[in-house]
């Protein structure tokens, strides 16, 4: 018994350390946790708000980061933003992408229909890189998958920019964000209050439109989200209904032999 509770103790002061440990190395401010609706075994995103955060992307982000997986037709699948196809239609339609060659070969533009991917601001990386001192805007498809603390990082670092304390001394292009890896990032504050003026007559709060593209970032980073959390769901409930019906089963073929 007492080297077992000895044991226990080493092993918690050893978990302990390593979290510490980890922290140091991240150097990273555990990000702020609102409440998302797509948490829980039933949750869901809210399509108000995934439609506000197309918006947000569309407007602000996207003069820098591409969005290459998805296409405009994704916005009006089942489980997303669910917007109208004629709404989608005229989403699309507001950017242009390259048509094919003409009979003299030349290109030319022409608007984007629904299967159109969603267009990119460069035209290839080191145009992105030029155009930012050097650092590249990352594609945002899957961010929120690719970054640990995913929503809530994503979330808090949009909303991590707070004034660097006076002995940190920061290069051109560089901002101080409490959020970031080192506390440093080559990407300005870009959610500033009205940032966007919602077309639902939202308040546009810099944490409203965090949180709303950051909603939309989840579910473009796992667009099967609601099915996925329905089907488990059912699944459970089926295995639960199954453990009771066996449990009865056998203690009626074993009724006799007590
Ligand atoms: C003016 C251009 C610009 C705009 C607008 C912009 N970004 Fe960025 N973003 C950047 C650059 C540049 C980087 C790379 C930063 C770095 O490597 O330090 C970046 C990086 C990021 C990252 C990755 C951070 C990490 O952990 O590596 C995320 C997430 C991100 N941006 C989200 C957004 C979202 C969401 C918006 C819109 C609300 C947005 N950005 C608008 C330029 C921009």
């Amino acid at each position: 018994m007492k080297i077992s509770k000895n044991l226990f103790a080493t092993f918690l002061l050893l978990l302990c350390f390593s979290i510490t440990q980890l922290h140091a190395a991240g150097e990273m401010k555990e990000p702020m946790h609102p409440d998302w609706s797509f948490e829980g075994p039933l949750g869901k995103f809210e399509r108000a708000s995934l439609q506000r955060g197309y918006q947000v992307y569309t407007e602000v982000c996207s003069g820098c980061h591409s969005m290459n997986l998805l296409s405009y037709r994704n916005l009006i699948e089942e489980g997303g933003p669910e917007f109208s196809e004629s709404q989608a239609k005229a989403m699309a339609a507001a950017f242009e992408v390259k048509a094919a060659p003409n009979a003299d070969g030349e290109v030319e533009m022409r608007p984007a229909i629904l299967s159109d991917k969603f267009v990119s601001p460069y035209e290839n990386e080191q145009q992105g890189r030029a155009a930012n001192g050097g650092a590249y805007p990352p594609d945002l498809s899957v961010m929120v998958k690719a970054r640990h603390g995913g929503a809530d990082y994503l979330y808090s670092l949009l909303l991590g920019y707070v004034d660097a304390p006076s002995d940190i001394k920061l290069d051109d292009g560089v901002y101080y964000n409490e959020y970031a890896k080192g506390q440093k990032i080559a990407m300005p504050q870009v959610l500033y209050e009205d940032a966007v003026v919602y077309t639902d007559g939202t308040t546009a709060t810099p944490e409203q439109m965090a949180r709303d593209v950051t909603m939309f970032l989840t579910w473009a980073a796992e667009p099967k989200l609601e099915a996925r959390k329905r089907i488990g769901f059912k699944v459970i409930s089926y295995l639960l209904i199954l453990s009771v019906l066996l449990y009865f089963t056998n203690r009626q073929i074993w009724k006799d032999t007590h």
